[in-house]
């Protein structure tokens, strides 16, 4: 099978954790090419929701062209579930988002969630997060002098994705060379750095349930914490 196979096989196990649903409830939708896989499987399903709170402008457009409708997250005054891809996930379901630029509406998104499907290709599960660049989402006044502080505090290698502004007007730094064994505890220090909205660490709010797309078929775990909150 070939990687968009995987993710779509993935997206498409992400429809059965939606049966139990009522029919008045929204869901929140992340962004990337799995996504987008889900956002087609959702609307070709005939399941019925209420509508979608999108956690980026493309998947907005995405959702609205295949007739799903959009609410914002004034609306969802309860969000029972989130369906979002990775770039990485760990075995304590400890994620690196980002990869699309989306992880500042992502992380707001999650926060609402009661619950966060993680819905990707075997490829993105790691034994320890860091291989793939850590997205942060700067300030663009502040870019340099984050810079300087991320390269003190990680000794990673922040690199600026030039020409590139995320649907809040900011940058992005990627940071390379990191080997993160503590994903929390980094979250929680680059959310000390002025000039960062958001970094691409999902861990103080992971995901509950991956559903991991093999050659062998669609894997699905469960955090064995999932009922309690970790946030
Ligand atoms: C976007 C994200 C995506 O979830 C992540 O990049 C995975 O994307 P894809 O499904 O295209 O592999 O965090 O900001």
């Amino acid at each position: 099978m070939t990687p968009d196979e995987l993710k779509k096989a993935a997206a498409l196990a992400a429809l059965a954790e939606l049966q139990a649903l009522a029919p008045e409830s929204l869901i929140g939708i992340g962004t990337g090419s799995t996504v987008n896989h889900f956002i087609d499987a959702l609307a070709a399903s005939g399941l019925r929701i209420r509508g979608a709170v999108s956690s980026s402008e493309a998947s907005s457009q995405r959702l609205a062209a295949r007739g799903i409708p959009l609410a914002g997250l004034d609306e969802a005054a309860a969000l029972p579930i989130y369906i979002d891809g990775a770039d990485e996930i760990d075995h304590g379901f400890n994620m690196i988002k980002g990869g699309g630029g989306a992880l500042t509406r992502e992380k707001i998104v999650a926060a609402a969630a009661d619950r966060f499907v993680c819905i990707c290709d075997a490829s993105k599960r790691v034994a320890v997060l860091g291989r793939f660049p850590l997205p942060v989402e700067v300030i663009p006044m502040a870019r340099a002098q984050v810079a300087r502080a991320i390269a003190r505090l990680t000794g990673g290698e922040p690199r600026w994705r030039e020409g590139f502004v995320t649907d809040n007007g900011h940058h992005i730094l990627d940071v390379h060379g990191l080997a993160i064994p503590d994903p929390r505890a980094l979250e929680t220090e680059l959310n000390q750095i002025a000039g960062i909205v958001t970094n691409g660490l999902f861990a103080r709010r992971g995901a509950d349930v991956l559903l991991l797309a093999t050659a062998a078929g669609v894997q699905r775990h469960e955090r064995q914490s999932a009922t309690e909150s970790s946030r």
